[in-house]
């Protein structure tokens, strides 16, 4: 038995699973570059407080799920919750507000929250998300949404369903929230206790709740679009008009209002039925007032971010096959011919080839057995007959064709990859 486990909400992620998480990276970073998003690399711990004032002290994440704690200079440090929030920073730190506009940027890395883990959910788990600091239009919502689609359209993940919503401006989301609270008041008595404390300091994270009780007493609550004033309104109308236009499937969805208060206007979702009860895979909106609450100037701006772990696991029922195949296994017998084979290795990997050498006191059958556990596509079996000769004798796996290659010539290098990547031709 192990004497040590992973803590609870955190997981490994190995071989072979790790393949789909490869693809979800490398199709994610296809995409953005068509989008013309670059690549941040943002810190995974920073001052608490930036999280306090961007996601809000009132939310869940900031209340109850950040991991911090004093470092040993008496600072109060967090491990980070989100991506946005640091994005922001550097954004405003490092001046890009003077650099053209657009700047877009995309991350991943792992996220920490100290919720209760279940299927879907963990305590770190990891996401890839973008943020564009562009302009106020709704072009920019259509892009970054469709951006999203074709991100999961490429993962060929079925049965995915996207809803937006607006949440308003500063303009209209007062008088919305005060429709709100004047709604829930009358039945605050039969909210659940976060609700009582949600109904006076974040009203409409009231829509939100999961919990049974309270499910049933949002039926009548006004909604978001009969508040918005006529800017959030004709940004959303523009924004269906601008989706449809890049067949862009779509629903809307009054309820979702996010559990980071920086949002404002778009908000979004991806959700899945296949998940259990964490049906999110990916979400994000608009947050046009951050960049200045930060130092900034005004600056618009518009991001999302999606679960790795959800996405796996959609995944995980059509697996990529590893096309990271070993092309060549060595099966030296003896040591001279382990001395070659390993200085030969060395060549063909500096030349891009995988390569496994096999350990010179293996014998014949030990190395056959060894190369197919590793999935080897050729077996290149050099005893002393062989080096006498100065050539190998190669082996196909899948259906045992035979051939020789030499072992030390000016094309070495060339002749090997030449024999794993168009085994038909001769090789010599
Ligand atoms: P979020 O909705 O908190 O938004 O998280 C985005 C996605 O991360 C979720 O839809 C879900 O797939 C995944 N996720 C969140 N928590 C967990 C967890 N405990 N376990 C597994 N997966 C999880 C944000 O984080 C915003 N920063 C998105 C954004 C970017 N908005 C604007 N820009």
């Amino acid at each position: 038995m192990s004497r040590f486990n992973t803590l609870k909400g955190v997981q490994d992620i190995c071989p072979p699973d790790v393949l789909i998480w490869q693809e979800i990276e490398r199709t994610a970073r296809e995409v953005f570059h068509v989008y013309g998003f670059g690549e941040i690399k943002i810190p995974i711990i920073e001052y608490t407080d930036l999280f306090v004032r961007s996601i809000g002290g009132d939310t869940d994440i900031v209340e109850k799920e950040m991991y911090t704690f004093t470092d040993r200079g008496g600072r109060s440090i967090t491990l980070r919750p989100e991506g946005t929030a640091s994005v922001v920073r550097c954004y405003v730190e490092n001046h890009m507000h003077n650099l053209p506009s657009p700047q877009k940027f995309y991350y991943s890395g792992p996220m920490f929250r100290y919720e209760r883990p279940q299927k879907g959910r963990f305590r770190q788990f990891y996401q890839i998300g973008a943020e564009a600091f562009a302009s106020e239009s709704p072009r920019c919502d259509a892009e970054m949404l469709s951006m999203v689609n074709n991100i999961l359209l490429r993962l060929s993940i079925g049965n995915l369903r996207l809803e937006i919503n607006s949440i308003g401006c500063k303009v209209c989301r007062p008088r919305y929230r005060e429709a709100l609270v004047s709604y829930f008041s009358e039945k605050e008595d039969n909210l659940c206790t976060d609700c009582k404390t949600r109904l006076r300091s974040n009203p409409l994270r009231l829509l939100d709740c999961k919990i049974e009780t309270c499910v049933p007493l949002k039926a009548d609550a006004p909604l978001i679009p009969d508040y918005l004033c006529d800017g959030c309104k004709s940004h959303h109308e523009r924004l269906k008009e601008l989706l449809a236009a890049c067949n862009v499937n779509f629903y809307e969805n009054p309820l979702i209002v996010r559990g980071l208060d920086y949002y404002t206007k778009t908000t979004f979702e991806v959700t899945t039925e296949h998940l259990g009860a964490q049906k999110a895979v990916a979400a994000g909106g608009r947050y046009d007032y951050l960049v200045k609450e930060f130092g900034g100037p005004a600056t618009a701006a518009i991001g999302f971010a999606m679960g790795m772990e959800r996405l796996a696991a959609l995944m995980s029922e059509n697996p990529p096959k590893d096309s990271a195949a070993l092309p060549i296994y060595f099966a030296p017998l003896g040591q001279r011919a382990e001395t070659i084979t390993l200085s030969l290795s060395e060549k063909l990997r500096a030349g891009g080839l995988g390569v496994e050498p096999g350990d010179g006191a293996t014998l014949l059958k030990s190395h056959m057995k060894k190369a197919d556990k590793l999935n080897a596509a050729f077996v290149v079996i050099v005893g002393d007959e062989e080096l006498d000769k100065g050539y190998g004798t190669w082996r196909r796996l899948s259906d045992g064709t035979q051939g020789e290659i030499a072992l030390d010539c000016p094309d070495v290098v060339d002749n090997f990859l030449r024999l794993a990547r168009c085994p038909e031709e001769p090789v010599r």
